[in-house]
């Protein structure tokens, strides 16, 4: 018998704010042994600019993710990195065996690029042959308001089969600090997909937990 098959999650990382929801997931997925394909959009470049100060390069994918996930770049051995120009990559194809898509955070543009099958870069290839082949498709969408137009394309995603997920921190599990809000929604993602993960606590019919929980006020 050969080696096992690598079968990754694509995380697609769109140019919404939250780029920290992204650094969630991915390191989550890699902690629960899993393999990920990243594709960072273009506008991405700049949330991840703004959000962390790290200016995300193609040819330097690999030390930038490591400063953007504060790990070391030894750890990414499970990291496959694919341009968002790159029509060729494998993911691009039905035949790739990848598990599914994460789109985290998923920007309004993304949502309706997905939604309309517009494919106008990797990130949208790779959601529409997600959806096309039937693997599970999470779109954590942030915006806020939202439009109409992007409440129909949220419809429509929902309709084609994708997890329509908002970065929607609750507060039911106790967390107080930024970062704990942030694995909330990461959490979430994960469990949409069903891959393991101890980044939130869960709701166990205990109400007054959260209260008793959270950090005192300063
Ligand atoms: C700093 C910054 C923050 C942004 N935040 C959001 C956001 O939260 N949600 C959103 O839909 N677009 C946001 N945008 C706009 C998108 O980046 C823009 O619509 C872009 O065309 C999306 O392209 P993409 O879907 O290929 O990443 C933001 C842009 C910048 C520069």
């Amino acid at each position: 018998m050969g080696t096992a098959k690598r079968q990754p999650w694509v995380v697609g990382v769109s140019g919404a704010s939250g780029t920290p929801y992204a650094a969630s997931v991915i390191r989550a997925l890699l902690a629960a042994g899993e393999a990920v394909d990243l594709v960072v959009s273009r506008a991405a470049r700049l949330t991840i600019l703004d959000e962390t100060g790290i200016s995300f390069r193609d040819a330097h994918w690999r030390t930038d993710l490591a400063a953007w996930l504060g790990t070391d770049a030894g750890e990414l051995d499970d990291v496959r990195y694919w341009s968002a120009g790159d029509f060729a990559a494998g993911p691009s194809s039905g035949s790739y065996p990848a598990k599914g898509m994460l789109v985290v955070p998923a920007t309004t543009g993304a949502v309706a690029g997905i939604a309309l099958g517009l494919s106008k870069d990797l990130l949208q290839r790779v959601a529409s042959v997600t959806l096309k082949e039937r693997r599970p498709l999470v779109v954590c969408v942030r915006e806020a308001p939202l439009n109409g137009v992007t409440l129909k394309h949220l419809v429509e995603l929902d309709a084609q089969g994708a997890v329509v997920l908002p970065a929607s921190p609750g507060f039911y599990a106790g967390g107080s600090t930024v970062r704990e809000l942030v694995d909330f929604v990461a959490g979430r993602v994960l469990d949409a997909v069903g891959v393991p993960h101890t980044l939130y606590r869960r709701w166990e019919g205990e109400l007054g937990a959260a209260a008793r929980d959270a950090a005192p006020p300063e």
